[in-house]
């Protein structure tokens, strides 16, 4: 396949950026899509040019770095997938595929097509974890019966993989998905009960400090996750901050 790309290409955050064209030539349907964005930055360093910076790690679907913006969609054209895992067979020969990186207000661009998703770790810090006692003496995790409903409930809550999609793919850049996910895998088990009025308040309240936006219902969010976390997680977190809020 020989392909025309549009990329945002930006050298730093307060560079202004712009969209540039590049031609990718001999492209097999079976690469997947970052290994053709690997043929393109060894294009360009033969020739001496900059390579395109974009955020990658385990490559299969697990540890949610690769954030692209492919032809108007988070992670592009595919479901249920990341960049990672679209592979080029998804794509036309002679096609013009535009990439940019995940847009919002809380993920500024540091470079290219890598942005700065450290909002989602403030997120965390606020409230998603557990304390457990570590000194020896842990109770066995299988002392404590879970109905399978939950736990089945709270694996699948458990499966986000704080990629970002959901921001990049929501109008308001709303971050609810991804909190809910993460307010949810505890709300649902008993070792999550005994922080989770704090975590709730404190996740909600960073949350609305790193400038996300508003849910206002649209499942745009839902439709783009790569891992399917259901939009009943924003729904349980809203109950959990209304119960927290009238505890408080
Ligand atoms: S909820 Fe889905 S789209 Fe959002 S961060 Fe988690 S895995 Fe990514
Ligand atoms: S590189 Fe890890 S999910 Fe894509």
């Amino acid at each position: 396949m020989n392909l025309t790309l549009k990329i945002w290409r930006q050298k730093g955050p307060n560079d202004k950026g712009q969209m540039v064209d590049y031609k990718v030539t001999d492209i097999s349907e079976h690469m997947s899509f970052l290994e053709m964005m690997d043929v393109l930055n060894e294009q360009l360093v033969a020739k001496d040019e900059e390579p395109v910076a974009f955020d990658h790690d385990c490559r299969e679907g697990i540890c949610g770095m690769c954030s692209m913006y492919i032809n108007g969609e988070a992670h592009g054209p595919d479901r249920g997938i990341t960049t990672c895992q679209l592979h080029m067979r998804m794509f036309k020969d002679g096609e013009t595929i535009t990439i940019e990186p995940f847009r919002a207000n809380a993920f500024p661009v540091i470079k290219d097509l890598v942005v700065d998703r450290m909002a989602f770790e403030r997120i965390q810090q606020a409230g998603g974890f557990i304390s457990v006692n570590t000194s020896g003496n842990t109770q066995d995790a299988n002392a404590i019966p879970i109905s399978k409903h939950a736990a089945d409930d709270a694996m699948d809550a458990a499966t986000c993989i704080g990629c970002g999609a959901c921001v990049a793919t929501c109008k308001n850049s709303s971050a609810m998905l991804f909190v809910s996910a993460k307010v949810s895998q505890y709300a649902l088990l008993p070792q999550g009960q005994v922080e989770a009025t704090d975590r709730v308040l404190n996740m909600v309240k960073q949350m609305d400090e790193e400038g996300f936006g508003n849910c206002t219902n649209t499942g745009a969010c839902e439709v783009e996750c790569p891992k399917g976390i259901s939009l009943e997680n924003i729904a349980r977190m809203n109950r959990e901050y209304l119960a927290a809020s009238l505890k408080g």
